[in-house]
């Protein structure tokens, strides 16, 4: 009959040479497995031995037992040792080593033409003034020599607050023309509005309900259509380049007299005429003119000693030219495949 003692002794040998935790749970089936192990099978036949020899033969069954168990246990951690040995040299984690980039955002396309802007006619001392984005029909209209029932106001398709239709979402930045004059008081006034206005447009390529509109006021002694031309072309230059000529065309605004709309030259052929100005050489860009005398007196200015020049552009249509961007819808759909490549 195979001891106790040799029983161990091949359980060990066989342990110390298992390779992994699965070979482990074989050796141990095979040694002390209920019913099907070599150890557990000697231990119940003790009760077949002789009565002295039982006592002796238990003992030395329930050591080998106890060996067997603690070598199992052993080598179990023993090779989880060696896997955490290895993981900590195949996946060490350097601390030093330089992160990745973290995926940075960065300015919308219309907040740099914007900035742009300002850094532009800030340099040539125009000073930054924000109004509301819900006005009252005085600053929006009335103030500025348009009252109910003028023509210009229907081109103006409005989003009023209330029923009495005496509040509005702003349809342009020139309210802030006379709380600019309110708040200055006394020219030599020099401001740009950057801001936010509202229109019931139906949007296409060139109209969205809501677009930004940067808005500019000068008011000062001796100022004239020279000077509004000057400023203007100035403004074109520094964001589209050196080459860049204006030109002016008559045109009707209540709130200034005379008035014109301007336009740029075309980037693209220089004002030759090409596809991308529809053959004309020029592309509008806004609205401009001396502030009319009412509009001064409104602002409680007085016409007499003071004149002043204005204008007033949408910025959509600005970065539209700057980029070459050919629906200005684009700006607002936050696709940013698109607006990474600004
Ligand atoms: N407010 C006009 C618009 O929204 C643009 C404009 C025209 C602004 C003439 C002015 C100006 O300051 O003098 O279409």
């Amino acid at each position: 009959m195979i001891d106790a003692q040799a029983l161990s002794e091949s359980a060990l040998a066989e342990i110390a040479r298992a390779p992994d935790a699965g070979a482990l749970e074989r050796i141990r089936l095979d040694y002390l497995g209920r019913g099907s192990g070599r150890l557990t099978a000697l231990l119940e036949s003790i009760g077949t031995l002789p009565k002295e020899e039982r006592p002796a033969a238990g003992k030395a069954g329930n050591e080998a037992k106890n060996r067997i168990e603690a070598a199992l246990a052993e080598r179990v951690a023993e090779l989880e040792r060696g896997r955490l040995d290895d993981l900590a040299e195949l996946e060490s984690i350097d601390v030093t080593f330089p992160a990745p980039p973290l995926p940075m955002g960065r300015l919308h396309v219309l907040t740099q033409v914007q900035r742009e802007l300002e850094e532009i006619l800030g340099g040539i001392g125009f000073a930054v003034e924000v109004g509301p984005e819900v006005e009252t029909d005085w600053y929006n209209f009335e103030a500025l020599n348009l009252p109910k029932g003028h023509a210009s106001r229907d081109v103006q398709d409005t989003f009023f607050m209330n029923a009495d239709e005496d509040v509005v979402l702003r349809t342009h930045t020139s309210p802030v023309q006379i709380r600019a004059m309110e708040r200055l008081k006394q020219p030599p006034i020099y401001v740009i509005v950057p801001g936010r206005v509202y229109r019931r447009d139906a949007s296409d390529p060139s109209h969205t309900p809501t677009f930004m509109q940067l808005e500019g006021l000068a008011i000062d002694e001796g100022l004239t259509v020279g000077d509004l031309k000057g400023t203007l072309t100035y403004m074109c230059r520094s964001l589209f380049g050196p080459e860049r000529k204006i030109r002016m065309r008559p045109h009707n605004f209540s709130y200034t007299e005379p008035s014109f709309e301007f336009d740029s030259s075309c980037g693209i052929c220089g004002g030759v005429g090409c596809r991308s100005c529809g053959g004309d050489g020029w592309l509008e860009i806004g609205g401009c003119g001396m502030v009319h005398p009412t509009v001064l007196r409104n602002g409680g200015i007085d016409p007499e000693r003071y004149t002043g020049y204005a204008w007033g552009f949408g910025i959509e249509r600005m970065a539209a030219l700057k980029y070459s961007v050919p629906d200005i819808r684009y700006f607002y759909e936050n696709d940013v495949r698109f607006l990474e490549t600004f």
